[in-house]
């Protein structure tokens, strides 16, 4: 019996003027769930029904993403890069981070760039969820995949500028909107990457549905503070050079046009074997 590990589906985004046609794998949520002996008990003993509640079919988070990369390599020649946002470890473990590790150094062995923001789970255990301790011992250990610094970091891949904001607090940082506009500055086309999509009405439905709540940020989701809506100004801004978002975090499909203008792309999670091919172009 033949098992279906990896649900690759394609997408596209048009932007006016590209010179050439762009190939990016969109990967998030494989929630990779390794631990070793090291773990204290009640560590291991919170991942552990994790580990069996994500076996889709009984296959493991590890097989999925292997299964994601084994598609990369047979495929790099037809990628231009990687995007990566968030929550593809459960909890940063000694051997989660070892593992990712391995992941993207095979990527640097295939001359594939890639973009990572963090999510939620990836720098925080269950124990210490979100503590000033998590955030200054293990936050930090994700700056070396993400150009330094885990908050803001922007990356050209071609004719493609990516700017990766890290909101997995269920909020923007006092500050970051003010990054943002300053990264903005002189780009024409931005695809903004980040963990917890915005709010759109289009998407609560589906999102109520799932999560029995909206988790997204702003309008009738989380609203921890007000700078959402300075970012999503940003956005929407008549010259704003954001195309389009790309997000993960819901675990399940969805498309939904922000303000009515600009596309918020949601891809379900690796850990079920879902990836987005986007094709970026100029029509
Ligand atoms: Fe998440």
């Amino acid at each position: 019996m033949s098992v279906k590990y990896t649900d690759i589906r394609p997408r596209k985004i048009v932007i006016p003027g590209l010179q050439k046609s762009y190939r990016f794998l969109h990967i998030t949520d494989a929630h990779i769930l390794l631990y070793d002996e090291n773990e204290t008990p009640d560590r291991a003993d919170y991942a552990a029904p994790r580990v069996a509640m994500f076996a889709e079919n009984g296959i493991s988070t590890t097989r999925r993403l292997d299964a994601i990369w084994t598609y990369i390599e047979e495929n790099a020649a037809q990628l231009d890069g990687v995007l990566l946002t968030g929550d593809i470890l459960d909890y940063p473990s000694e051997p989660n981070l070892a593992y990712l590790r391995v992941k993207l150094d095979k990527l640097e062995q295939l001359s594939l760039p890639y973009v990572f923001v963090v999510g939620n789970h990836d720098w925080a255990y269950f124990n210490d969820y979100h503590t000033p301790h998590s955030k200054q011992a293990d936050l930090p250990r994700f700056a070396a995949f993400s150009g330094g610094n885990t908050l803001i970091h922007k990356q050209r891949i071609g004719e493609v500028t990516f700017i990766a904001l890290d909101n997995t607090e269920e909020l923007y940082a006092d500050g970051l909107a003010e990054a943002l506009e300053q990264a903005l500055q002189g780009e024409e086309n931005v695809l903004l990457m980040q963990h917890i999509p915005l709010c759109v009405d289009t998407l609560v439905p589906d999102t109520v549905s799932y999560w029995n709540r909206d988790i997204n940020i702003g309008a009738t989701g989380i609203q921890k503070n007000e700078n959402w809506k300075k970012v999503q100004q940003l956005i929407l801004a008549p010259q704003s050079p954001v195309k389009a978002l790309i997000t993960g975090h819901l675990h399940f499909w969805h498309m939904d046009m922000l303000g009515g203008k600009t596309p918020q792309y949601i891809t379900a999670n690796a850990a079920n074997g879902s990836a987005a091919l986007f094709t970026v172009c100029g029509e």
